[in-house]
């Protein structure tokens, strides 16, 4: 939904974005249509609906029943019907022409490491309307690139970063603002103002992990969402839903937390990243010691893996896997006092 992401950066004053007045007013033109002109939703009905982060048509279109029953607290009857008129209603367009699409690859921004050899290795930067899975054995500095990645997300548009704020989703409580305060420094920023871009919400669990997603949805009406940050991902999900017989409906979940982050990337024009462990030791249970834990359902919905390791004299290895219009490669860098470094 380009409309949004627009609108959403027209509100970060940026004036050089791909944002085209003729692309603003051709939205214009064209009446739009609210969840109020559902048949059958009244204004009760719409005022749930948006509360619970429902406030387009298409968010509706691509519910299940059950699910937006449960998420709107409304009878699942009448989520149904709310869904049959919103598919009929929304514009779907299933298909698009490469035009269409090309412009909004154009609307695609990239975030900086300001690591250059990062940077390289991704055609520029971390991509928004993107899921990036990060992932690495225990101490390869997953969770320093999600912290190095929410400073510089404050960061001016004109020096590489979306002048966006940041949301982090923390299962193993690892975040630290004093980490952020150091890189914010080693950049020449306000570390207060950066960590007031910041909001984090510890996840206690699985649930609550897919309930803070719905969260930042709802917030996203009043911040400029650009950066959406798990860490780790599979942590809860692979705690809570042991052994074989619980293995689909652990992958039905992930799947699904997976769907909700990445239409926030895509409705918000941001960036989604989010942390994977591997083992070091292997495991009867996961087989391949090097494959991530979440195996092949989050290979799929990621369209950038990292991969990283740690390399002699303190560097780190971060390898590119998978890219969709990338060639594979490796980079080389740094985690020092002040945050990542060539
Ligand atoms: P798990 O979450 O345990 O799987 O690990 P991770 O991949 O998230 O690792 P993390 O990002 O926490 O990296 C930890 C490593 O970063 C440490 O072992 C240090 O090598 C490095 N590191 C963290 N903070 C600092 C710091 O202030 N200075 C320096 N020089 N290195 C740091
Ligand atoms: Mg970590």
């Amino acid at each position: 939904m380009p409309t949004k992401a627009k609108n959403k950066d027209t509100k970060s004053k940026n004036e050089d974005l791909p944002l085209t007045e003729e692309a603003l007013m051709e939205e214009d033109e064209e009446p739009q249509v609210t969840i109020e002109d559902l048949p059958g939703v009244g204004p009760a009905t719409a005022e749930k609906l948006r509360e619970a982060g429902f406030d387009e048509l298409l968010a509706l279109a691509v519910m299940a029943p059950a699910d937006l029953a449960e998420q709107a607290e409304l009878g699942e009857a009448v989520s149904s019907k709310i869904i049959q008129a919103a598919k009929k209603m929304a514009n779907i367009g299933g298909f698009v022409s490469g035009e269409a699409l090309l412009s909004r690859r154009r609307e695609v921004q990239k975030l900086t490491a300001k690591v250059q050899s990062i940077d390289d290795l991704l055609g520029g930067g971390f991509e928004t309307q993107s899921l990036v899975e990060v992932y690495g054995e225990f101490g390869s500095g997953k969770t320093q690139i999600g912290h190095q990645l929410a400073v510089n997300c404050t960061m001016p548009l004109e020096e590489g970063g979306f002048d966006g704020d940041i949301f982090y989703i923390d299962t193993e409580d690892t975040f630290r603002p004093e980490r952020i305060t150091q890189m914010a420094r080693g950049h020449g920023l306000d570390p207060d103002q950066v960590l007031g871009r910041i909001h984090v919400a510890r996840a206690y669990n699985s649930a609550h992990q897919m309930l803070l997603v719905d969260e930042i949805k709802k917030m996203s009406k009043n911040f400029n969402v650009k950066l959406i940050i798990v860490d780790s991902l599979p942590s809860h999900f692979r705690a809570e839903f042991i052994g074989r017989g619980m293995l689909a409906t652990r992958q039905q979940k992930l799947n699904r937390h997976l769907k909700d982050l990445k239409q926030l990337a895509d409705v918000n024009n941001a960036l989604v990243l989010v942390t994977n462990q591997v083992h070091s030791k292997p495991d009867a249970m996961w087989g391949d010691p090097t494959k991530p834990i979440g195996g092949h359902i989050l290979a799929h919905a990621s369209t950038f893996r990292l991969y990283l390791r740690k390399a002699k004299g303190g560097r780190r290895i971060a390898r590119l896997v998978d890219s969709p219009n990338l060639p594979d490669g490796e980079c080389v860098y740094q985690v020092t006092e002040e945050g990542l470094r060539d």
